[in-house]
């Protein structure tokens, strides 16, 4: 049995590592660390299972397994530099859950292996509520012996399912995850684009929305119900942050560029979430496009 830790307790490494906590079969509590101490004490506060400790190096040196879940490449690299420069971290594994660049995943993993340690890259593909109800899907793509101590840790304990990439380079993993939510995000685009062009020509979303329900089942329907309940401009913490999809985007679109492929739904999308960045802050909902389509369309952003 394996001890674990967890560094970034953000809205859904939070969510994670307490299911981690919960369900998983480690070897005493999951030691936590987080930027903001306070995130991690109040966590520890909440179950037995779960001891906060004050840096990046108790974290690794306490555990075999050492996940972390931040939100830039800029803060995972941050992240690793510390745990090498404060830490022995020989015979450790990192399971990297964040969404980064294909490159910056290459690049930890070739680090670490310099200093007898391993990387496992493992993005989460689900939010929040799925992640509470251990729904989400993660890929795992590294070593098949570092997957596979890590497997007693996936299924069943923080997701429903895992795609594993065995034996094969890393970036693996992250591009899937920046090409599915390329999938996500250009469904939304053209979600909203249909919902305010039936507004404008007089057709109901109530119509529309049988159609959806009917012909294109499954996350569309529902991420249509959700356009038209407004949770976009009423929700204060979004499910998908607009911060999360600029970041994303620029990821895709440097890999766009740098392979000489042109994506003209993703310059769609990245002009909207851009918009919506610039004019209603990081913080707002990527579903935020909907009100910025609308507006360029003689709409109110509001529905
Ligand atoms: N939320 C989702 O639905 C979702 C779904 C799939 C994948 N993801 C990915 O999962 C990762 C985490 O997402 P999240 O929703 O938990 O993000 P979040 O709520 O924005 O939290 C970000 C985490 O990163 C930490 N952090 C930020 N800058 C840091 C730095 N310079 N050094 C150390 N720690 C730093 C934050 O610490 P503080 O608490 O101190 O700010 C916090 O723990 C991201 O890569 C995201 O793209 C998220």
């Amino acid at each position: 049995m394996s001890r674990i830790s967890w560094i970034g307790l953000g809205n859904i490494g939070q969510v994670v590592c307490k299911n981690l906590a919960k369900y998983g079969p480690s070897q005493g509590p999951v030691t936590v660390w987080n930027r903001t101490h306070q995130k991690a004490v109040d966590l520890d506060a909440t179950s037995d299972g779960i001891v906060a400790v004050g840096s990046i190096a108790e974290a690794v040196s306490s555990s075999d397994i050492i996940c972390l879940c931040l939100v830039d490449d800029a803060a995972v690299q941050d992240a690793f530099d510390t745990a090498i420069r404060d830490t022995v971290v020989k015979g450790k594994l990192f399971v990297d859950l964040s969404t980064v660049h294909p490159e910056t995943a290459a690049a930890q993993a070739e680090k670490l292996q310099t200093y007898g340690a391993e990387y496992l890259a493992s993005p989460i593909f689900g939010g929040v509520p799925l992640a509470v109800d251990r729904l989400i899907t993660i890929a795992l793509a590294g070593s098949s012996d570092a997957i596979a101590k890590f497997a007693p840790f996936t299924d069943g304990v923080i997701c429903k399912n895992t795609i594993t990439l065995a034996n094969q380079p890393c970036e693996q993993a992250s591009l899937l995850k920046l090409i599915g939510n390329f999938i996500r995000f250009s469904t939304i685009e053209v979600l909203c684009e249909a919902s305010v062009l039936s507004e404008k020509v007089g057709l109901s979303q109530e119509t529309l929305s049988k159609f959806v329900e009917l012909l294109i089942p499954g996350p569309a329907a529902g991420q249509l119900k959700m356009l038209d309940s407004g949770a976009y401009h009423k929700v204060e913490n979004p499910q998908i942050p607009i911060s999360m999809a600029v970041k994303e985007n620029a990821h895709l679109n440097d890999l766009a560029q740098k392979n000489g492929v042109k994506l003209r739904t993703l310059d769609t999308v990245t002009h909207h979430t851009d918009r919506v960045n610039k004019n209603r802050g990081p913080n707002a909902s990527l579903m935020a496009i909907f009100g910025n389509i609308r507006e360029e369309s003689g709409l109110p952003f509001e529905n």
